[in-house]
């Protein structure tokens, strides 16, 4: 969702905020702005709509300064337009401010400026905070830093924001509570920004505010940190580790295609150092001092949203197959507000890649408040989620940009599946021969996927045909009913086809009513499992005109007798499958999607963060 990024030091500011907003793209937006502070003038352009138009509207500015704030919006209080965007100027136009995140109670804060006689030019609760600063400084006769805080003190609700002044050109003063905030410390400036990515390219030495921590950041002087209560925090520097051509295309058309084409290292990465195949040793650090917990727990309650969810329904199948301890899969979204039974001995697994999800945060929140035990499953480092939680894990798929989560899926159902070996092996619910023969195809999975992303050019062809229709539908049984939901989200998230994922089964129970010959239905048919019961399902299909396009083991023979078109993916264990047919289903909505002249990375109304609920 919105993006901040902020500079101080004596470079030109411009440059290095322009380049931010737009390495901050990916997060999703509907207007950008920017406020240079130079020569006592503070100058604040925005504009509904893309960076690249910002950059034009600013054509023959003045955009000097060596300190300057600016921010992509993703609209929340009041529509996408010039007015609403971002920075916000307090009522004197000496103030301005960026701001992430929802102030919960600004319509009383505002109503009690307007009967103060203050004015507003905007509809949003931004404005309000500004407002509130500048009339904090002005009868409180405080410096800016202080007006910030007291004026922090009275809002509810979740901010990042970066604050500048026009009196004062050698400050810039930047808080959170909520949404994240990460100041990059250059040898003599500093860098400010909601995520990394803007970072990275000039340092790698950062500090996370902490929720409610004001940084006061002043030109040639070291960083100051203290809460919004007044307390004096020391700076905690971090290393970056992402590195910069990660945040780039690296020759591919699209993030989305370049992040499924990663998937061979990524999963890689997500089990490099914690799967030893030859050893026969699977151990995921970052929650060996909670395994006893686990193995002990009342049962596991899973909480995530979208694709994550998705993992953690796999997550399901792995762990009460392999371990044999009840799991629990909730939208984070429902379980926050529909007053679960949670006990102590639950423990709650949160897995986001991000780690801003606001949902997923208010998950953990709660199941905090009852007791319970609280780990994640983070592809961000340093996110809020990976902070709020007892221990975790990040998968480190590396930064993914495309708003369609790809590689990021793979690398939580990888750490899932170590996660249920490990605890299985522990519990012991499976025998050493198992336990090898499925860690020995684990390791197999990168080479697996690099074979099955061959079947690009196929499943092109099978996007061209069903590039037109209006609705898809996904089946799949046992493991693969979740990809089956995945698929179906791939496609709807980035293509605007209507498309529903279903176990294969439940056809027969609703959804066969849409099935004519205009219907293409997905098939995820391994040689596994319930192979047969599935062959039965795209029987029904076939009897009733439908079009079948199936995901099928290499060299299949009986499903390919039936179906109109079979992608071929290479044979694995059936627990492992989710990993590889996951892929061809990938491909498969990102072609639509290019064949639609749709947005791939960026598709319309989608963040890639949901830091709002
Ligand atoms: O960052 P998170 O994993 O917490 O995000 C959860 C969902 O918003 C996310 O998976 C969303 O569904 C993606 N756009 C799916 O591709």
């Amino acid at each position: 969702m919105c993006g901040i990024v902020a500079y101080i030091g004596p470079k030109d500011a411009y440059p290095i905020l322009i380049n931010g907003l737009y390495r901050l793209e990916y997060r999703g937006y509907d207007s950008a702005g920017i406020a240079l502070l130079h020569d006592k003038k503070l100058s604040v352009y925005k504009t509904k709509g893309k960076v690249s138009e910002l950059e034009e509207h600013l054509q023959g500015k003045n955009i000097s300064g060596n300190i300057g704030i600016a921010h992509t919006r993703w609209a929340t209080h009041g529509e996408p337009n010039d007015i609403n965007a971002h920075p916000h100027s307090s009522e004197s136009e000496d103030l301005a401010i960026i701001h992430n995140g929802i102030i919960e109670n600004y319509l009383t804060l505002k109503e009690e400026l307007m009967s103060r006689g203050h004015k507003f030019r905007s509809f949003t609760d931004t404005e309000v905070l500004i407002n509130l600063i500048e009339d904090i400084q002005n009868n409180e006769k405080v410096d800016l830093p202080e007006a910030v805080r007291i004026a922090l003190n009275q809002v509810i609700g979740a901010y990042a924001i970066v604050v500048i002044s026009k009196h004062d050109p050698d400050i810039l003063i930047a808080a959170r509570k909520g949404s994240p905030l990460v100041i990059g410390l250059g040898k003599d400036d500093f860098y400010i920004a909601s995520d990394a990515t803007p970072i990275v390219e000039f340092t790698k030495n950062v500090v996370y505010l902490d929720d409610q921590e004001l940084a006061i950041i002043r030109r040639n002087k070291d960083l100051k940190i203290k809460t919004i209560k007044n307390k004096d925090k020391t700076p905690y520097i971090q290393k970056l580790e992402m590195s910069l051509n990660a945040l780039e295309k690296g020759g591919f058309e699209h993030f989305m295609l370049k992040e499924i084409y990663e998937q061979p290292r990524s999963i890689h990465d997500s089990f490099r150092g914690r799967l030893n195949a030859s050893k026969g040793d699977v151990r995921v650090g970052g929650i060996i001092d909670y395994e006893t917990k686990l193995i002990n727990a009342k049962r596991i309650i899973i909480v995530a949203c979208g694709t994550s969810w998705h993992a953690g329904l796999v997550g399901e199948y792995l762990i009460e197959d392999l371990a044999r301890i009840p799991v629990e899969v909730e939208y984070a979204s429902e379980f926050r507000y529909r007053n679960p039974v949670i006990y102590e001995d639950d423990v709650v697994i949160a897995i986001s890649q991000s780690g801003e999800t606001a949902d997923t945060l208010a998950a953990i929140e709660l199941a905090r408040s009852k007791g319970a035990t609280i780990l994640g499953i983070c592809n961000v480092v340093g996110s809020s989620i990976a902070r709020a939680t007892d221990a975790g894990t990040y998968t480190h798929a590396g930064p993914e940009i495309g708003v369609a989560s790809t590689k990021a899926f793979t690398a939580q159902v990888t750490v899932l599946t170590l996660i249920a070996l490990r605890l299985a092996k522990i519990k012991g619910t499976i025998s050493t021969s198992r336990f090898f023969q499925i860690i020995h195809e684990l390791e197999m999975i990168p080479d697996l996927i690099e074979k099955t992303l061959k079947v690009d050019p196929v499943v092109k062809e099978i996007a061209g045909k069903y590039k037109d229709v209006r609705n898809f539908l996904y089946l799949g049984r046992g493991y693969n009913f979740p990809v089956a939901l995945e698929g179906a989200l791939k496609l709807k998230e980035i293509s605007y086809i209507h498309a529903e994922g279903y176990p294969a089964a439940e056809m027969k129970h609703g959804p066969i009513a849409l099935i004519d010959e205009e219907m293409p239905v997905v098939f995820i048919a391994p040689n596994k499992g319930m192979y047969e019961k599935v062959i039965s399902n795209i029987q029904e299909v076939k009897a009733r005109k439908g079009k079948v396009i199936a995901v099928v083991t290499e060299g299949d023979t009986s499903v390919k007798k039936l179906a109109d078109y079979c992608i071929e993916i290479p044979e694995t264990e059936e627990l492992l499958v989710p990993l590889v047919a996951t892929i061809p289903l990938q491909l498969l909505s990102y072609h639509i999607a290019v064949m639609r002249n749709c947005n791939v990375d960026q598709p319309r109304n989608l963040a890639k963060s949901v830091t709002v609920e």
